[in-house]
Formats: structure tokens, sequence, C-alpha cells
């Protein structure tokens, strides 16, 4: 093959390309392979250009046994690491000398990478949050059978904690399960019509409890009238039960909680008409260096008090993908000692 057909050849290869032969040079490399490793990248020794060892040593060994091989090749394309799967074939009857070369494609595995890696973190992560309650009860339970057998007193007291770390246990694996619904429905349109004002008088109602516990006032403001939206009523109910909670328990330090109910002809996030929910506390705030994970699973801005709040980690989480669910958009707004705002905008 001429240098003008391997031209051709590489320039119409879907991978990153490039070929080397037995004079150890590269003597044809595509665009993909020149915006991987650089412009002048041809007629270079490839030890020079492709520095990795194991990628050195993998065409090597193509180039002596004129066979194939495989490597990996790590880069970073500027915003994140990133992980390309090299595989070396030998081509007969091209390149300058003794009639043959290798053919190196590089094949981006970044995202499988990636997707690995979340599985081992959401791995680690449950087992993390589910081994904390499980060592205490564990801990209890002996305690139970030894120094306390004739302690009624401390029985009662021992019984109460595990009553509330198997509490917990059992919120996590109904939050995983919850997830997991909304994330496998996630492509699937809602179809149900939901009145919002309702919704919120309802869900106030039923969190007032726990609002007067915490000594914090609920307040409502927005239409009286129905304010419909195309959507799934559990769901939407989960959302607001997720933010008031949140607001309540981190926020109520504040002493008010207010949900604002509001409706608009044309909201720029959703690009049309769009109901808008905002919930705020008076609260500490959330410091700007959390906000952008704050949705993440189990992530949690103050990993103490959350935790000693029962919270999981992932009531955020399981809001963003009803949100997106309901093809809406969450915002949040924070200042430090003075509040937070939680804002969900609904197409209607
Ligand atoms: N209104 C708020 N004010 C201050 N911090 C907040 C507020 N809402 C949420 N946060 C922070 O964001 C974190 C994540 O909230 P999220 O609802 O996802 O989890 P959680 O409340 O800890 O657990 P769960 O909701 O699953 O019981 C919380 O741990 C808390 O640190
Ligand atoms: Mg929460």
């Amino acid at each position: 093959m001429s240098d003008a057909l391997n031209h051709d050849f590489l320039a119409a290869m879907p991978l990153a390309a490039l070929l080397v032969d037995q004079s150890e040079r590269i003597i044809a490399a595509n665009t993909e392979a020149q915006t991987l490793l650089g412009q002048q990248i041809v007629g270079r020794h490839y030890a020079t250009i492709l520095r990795q060892p194991q990628v050195i040593e993998a065409i090597e060994r193509s180039l002596r046994d004129k066979g194939a091989s495989r490597s990996r090749h790590l880069a970073n394309d500027g915003a994140q690491d990133t992980t390309f799967e090299v595989a070396c074939r030998y081509v007969n009857g091209i390149g300058a000398v003794a009639g043959g070369a290798v053919l190196v494609s590089f094949t981006d595995v970044t995202p499988m990478e990636q997707a690995g890696q979340m599985r081992r973190d959401f791995v680690a992560n449950v087992s993390h949050e589910l081994r904390t309650p499980l060592t205490a009860i564990m801990g209890f339970i002996e305690t139970l059978r030894g120094p306390a057998r004739n302690d009624p007193a401390a029985q009662d007291r021992f019984l109460g904690i595990m009553e509330q770390e198997a509490g917990r246990m059992n919120r996590l694996v109904g939050d995983l399960l919850s997830l997991n619904r909304v994330e496998s429905e996630e492509r699937i349109r809602p179809r149900g019509a939901v009145d919002l004002t309702a919704q919120i008088a309802s869900t106030l109602n039923s969190l007032r409890p726990l609002a007067t516990e915490a000594g914090v006032e609920l307040h409502s403001t927005g239409p009286e009238t129905p304010v419909n939206v195309t959507g799934d009523e559990d769901q939407i109910r989960q959302v607001l039960t997720n933010l008031i909670e949140n607001a309540i328990k981190y926020g109520g330090r504040g002493g008010e909680v207010r949900v604002t109910l509001s409706e608009a002809e044309r909201d720029p996030a959703v690009r049309g008409p769009a109901a808008r929910i905002q919930v705020s506390d008076k609260g500490a705030g959330i410091d700007p260096v959390h906000l952008p994970r704050l949705t993440e699973r189990f992530y949690r801005a103050d990993s103490h008090r959350s935790r000693q709040k029962g919270g999981t980690g992932l009531g955020l989480a399981i809001v963003k993908h009803i949100v997106n669910r309901h093809r809406g958009r969450m915002r949040v707004e924070s200042t430090l000692g003075s509040g937070t705002t939680f804002t969900v905008i609904l197409p209607k």
C-alpha cells in the first residue's frame, strides 16, 4: 500500500489510529490520533510519542512477533482523566522496511470505566450506611445478653436505640428502592393530573407534627384555586415531603419554613408555561462548596448532623430524578447564616 493509501485508510477509521513500521517510526496517523497525541507525530519514533511503558511494550511485541497485542493508554482531555484501550495488529505488505507495520488503534473506554467506578462507589456507600446501624444493633444485643441481663431500665433504653437503628436501616432500604423505581421510570412521562395547591396543603398538614416538635412554623403562599400540572401524584408528593422535611430538619433553627406556589406564562427554565414551587427556610444555610454535589446519592453537607437526624442522604437524589422525569428543573440558593431556598419548576 502506498503512503497515500495508508493515509486514506486511516482517515476512514472511526477511531484514533496510526501505523508504526519496522523502522519504529510512525508512518501515518489520522486526525483523531493527532488530536489525542499531537499534530507533529508522523515521522517520529513511536516511543517518543507514546511514552507509557505498557503501550511501548505492546507495540514492540507486535513489531517483533508480527502479531496482535493490547494495552491501555491513560490520558486527560483537559476536563477529566480518560482511558483508551489500545489494540495493535500487524499488517503485512506495508511500510518502508521489511514489509510490514503495526496498526495501532485507540478506543475510548472512559464511560465504561466510570460506570464501573460508580458501581463500586455505590456498593461501598450502601455497605457503609448499613454497617453503622447494624454494628450498633449487634453491640446492644451483646449487652442485653450480658451486662444488662437483669437490668430492665437499661434493657428498655437499649431496645429503644435498637428500634431507632433498625428504623434507619428500614428507611435506607425504602429510599434505595424508591430511587431505583424513579430511575427506571425516568424516561416514561407521567400522565396523571396533579393539583399542586391541594398537594402542598395536605403535605404541610402531615408534616405539621414534625414541625411542631422542631419548634418550626409552617407557612404557605399561593393561589387558593387548583394549579394543575401533568405528573405522578405520589412522586410530586415525595418531592414536597423531602424538601419541606429538609427545611424543617436543617433550616429549623430559623423558626419558619415557607412554601410558595406561583405560576408563570413562560418560564425560561422549561421554555413554556410553568408552575414554580419554592421551599425556603431561615436556617444556617449551605456552604457553596456543597451545592453542586447536594443531589448526589449519600451526599450530606453536614454529615454528622444529618446522620443524627436519621438522614440517609438519598432524599435530594430522589427529588432530582423525579423532577427530571417531569421534565422540570430544580435550583438551590443558599446564604450562609440566613437560609436556603429550593425551587422546583414544573412545566404545565
Ligand atoms: N434546607 C436545608 N438547609 C441546610 N442544609 C440542607 C437543607 N436541605 C438539605 N440540606 C443538606 O443536604 C444534605 C442532603 O439532603 P438529602 O435530603 O439528600 O439527605 P438527608 O436529609 O441527609 O437524608 P434523607 O432525606 O434521605 O433522610 C443534607 O444532609 C443536609 O446536609
Ligand atoms: Mg432529606
